[in-house]
């Protein structure tokens, strides 16, 4: 076997070996919450004072409200029509994804709209917008606690950057939101030390799902995006890329029936290879 090769081979048997690492059980091992170490905050302060209210209001939205046809009407949607989204839906989308409902306890753990592994809610999500009513394009992160946005930054060249940061996915450029989910590291690890990483990627997945489900029910596309050029993210959301980094993002946009050919050409090799 080459280098590449053995290389290959061994990543692959360390991602098996990640992903089973919870029926592993070692001896004498104690996570931090178990040696009683301090818990990290449940979410990231602001990181500027560009706050943006969101509205709960979610009676002004006309939604579809027939859940088994929301569910099997969802489905990846990559053409987008740049219409503009209001602020609202907008909100919507973030409420449905990772809204905060409760606190359990003094300030042990966040309940939100979406389950999560002991509750740890491990991600923080940023976001490119372009084509939001009321906000001015640029980068944005999402403050769960009190449903609200902060502005980051402008940036010169947002179409460029969502495409750079998707792995050259051109089309994602058009989405009104590019929904980005860092991983802070030591909120699942606290709990969960060395199978922490497990769980994380189950966690992530429910988010996008919800996404996906938000989406669909006021008539808006999204797909979720494993090839995210994570060191790219991390640098113009201002994250350490250590203890926080971006590794799952999500683009949602308008979109139009008109585009259902559009769509299918995405998957035209399918027959063209006759698979
Ligand atoms: C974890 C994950 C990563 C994905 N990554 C990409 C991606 O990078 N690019 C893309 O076009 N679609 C991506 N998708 C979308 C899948 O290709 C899509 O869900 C799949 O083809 C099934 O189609 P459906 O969502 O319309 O049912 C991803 C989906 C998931 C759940």
């Amino acid at each position: 076997m080459n280098d590449l090769k053995k290389e290959i081979v061994k990543r692959v048997e360390e991602g098996r070996n990640w992903l089973r690492t919870n029926i592993v059980k070692i001896e004498d091992y104690k996570t931090d919450q178990e040696l009683k170490k301090p818990q990290p905050p449940l979410v990231k302060k602001p990181m500027t004072n560009n706050v943006i209210e969101l509205s709960l209001n979610f009676n002004d939205l006309e939604i579809d409200n027939d859940f088994l046809h929301v569910i099997n009407s969802r489905e990846s949607h990559r053409v987008y029509t740049q219409e503009k989204i209001s602020l609202l839906e907008l909100s919507y989308l973030l409420w449905c994804s990772q809204g905060v409902k409760e606190i359990r306890g003094k300030s042990y753990a966040t309940l939100r709209t979406v389950p999560c592994g002991g509750a740890r809610h491990e991600f923080e999500c940023y976001m490119t917008i372009q084509n939001v009513e009321g906000l001015k394009d640029g980068l944005y992160h999402y403050l769960p606690m009190k449903h609200q946005i902060e502005f980051l930054k402008q940036i010169d060249n947002l179409k460029d950057f969502i495409s750079d940061s998707l792995q050259g996915q051109r089309w994602a450029d058009k989405a009104n939101v590019v929904l980005y989910y860092s991983f802070v590291c030591y909120r699942a690890e606290w709990r969960y030390g060395i199978y922490a990483h497990r769980m994380v990627s189950c966690d992530a997945g429910h988010i996008t799902q919800n996404v996906y489900l938000a989406a669909t029910s006021i008539g808006l596309g999204g797909c979720a995006i494993g090839a995210v050029n994570g060191n790219l993210c991390d640098k113009y959301f201002d994250l350490d890329g250590e203890e926080e980094f971006i590794f799952y993002a999500m683009p949602v946009g308008t979109i139009s029936e008109k585009d259902v050919d559009k769509e299918k050409d995405f998957y035209k090799f399918v027959e063209e290879e006759g698979l």
